[in-house]
């Protein structure tokens, strides 16, 4: 068994909203994380960055801009980190009430709620390796369904957003599953868990309000992030703090179908 680092350097993307700021601040209040947000908005960045700073006197939390909706912004994130990281929180999402496309020309829900997870996972894999043991956790939902391997990018079928994000957090489910398979002999665990219902852009934009807090929504997370469970479990799926069994990433094929298709957008 590797001893644990002094200091555990970790990443969060999506960290300048509801809960991606709540997961990074919970982080934070460990004294031994460092807490790197990822965010595209250098404004919300800034202020998301002193509100943790001042919440928990943590002074080791900074930001870095990309556009998670870009491939080629996320390898060069990756190009340009420097260090060890042990923990890789994907948490960004978004689900734009008509269909939208990024300059490459890729669905955005798909882009951004699956393929910058998938992207992360990848660019970092040598980083996380060389800190092992390291971990990975998906922000998903029990919000899930309808995926389409055919079709992942609303191509044929109307885009309604609820179905594209439904089919989004299956796809965490099932990515979960497929890295954590590839990576389990390399000490990287990878986990996917629902936060919580809180009310954010994302919720809105779905039609949902949320009873939650976001330090509520970011318990999950946070635990999988900093408690030992979240190392010596891999490929599993949780809520609430507690293990739920997860179908969608049972059917081995249609796990692997899917990790094939996304390899695809390189
Ligand atoms: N809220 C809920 O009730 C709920 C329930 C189940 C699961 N979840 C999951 O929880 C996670 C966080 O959701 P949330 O409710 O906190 O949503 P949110 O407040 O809308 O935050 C979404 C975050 O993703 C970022 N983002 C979107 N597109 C990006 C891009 N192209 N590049 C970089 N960053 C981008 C946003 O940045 P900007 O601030 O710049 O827009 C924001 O920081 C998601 O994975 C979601 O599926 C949420």
């Amino acid at each position: 068994m590797t001893e644990a680092p002094e200091k555990i350097i970790s990443v969060v993307t999506g960290a300048t909203g509801a809960i991606g700021e709540a997961i990074a601040r919970g982080l934070a209040k460990h004294p031994t994380y460092e807490v790197v947000l990822i965010a595209r908005n250098e404004a919300k960045a800034q202020k998301a960055t002193q509100r943790i700073i001042q919440a928990t006197g943590n002074q080791q939390v900074s930001y870095l801009l990309t556009d998670l909706s870009r491939r080629a912004d996320i390898y060069a994130l990756a190009d340009q980190w420097s260090g060890p990281l042990h923990v890789l929180v994907n948490n960004a999402a978004a689900s734009p009430r008509q269909r939208q496309e990024t300059p490459e020309g890729i669905e955005c829900q798909f882009a951004v709620n699956v393929l910058s997870y998938f992207w992360m996972t990848e660019a970092f894999t040598d980083i996380l390796r060389e800190s092992a043991p390291a971990r990975i956790v998906n922000v998903a939902s029990y919000w899930a369904g309808d995926l389409d391997i055919n079709d992942l990018e609303f191509n044929r079928r109307p885009y309604h957003n609820g179905t594209a994000y439904r089919q989004s957090k299956q796809a965490n489910r099932m990515l979960t599953v497929a890295f954590a398979e590839r990576l389990k002999d390399v000490e990287i665990s990878v986990n996917a868990c629902h936060p919580g219902d809180v009310s954010s852009t994302l919720s809105n934009d779905l039609g949902f309000g949320g009873h939650e807090s976001p330090d509520q929504g970011a318990a999950t997370p946070v635990w999988l992030a900093t408690e030992s469970i979240g190392i010596e479990k891999t490929g599993k799926y949780f809520s609430h703090s507690r293990e739920e069994r997860c179908h969608f990433g049972e059917n081995k094929q249609a796990v692997e179908e899917l990790f094939q298709a996304c390899s695809k957008y390189a």
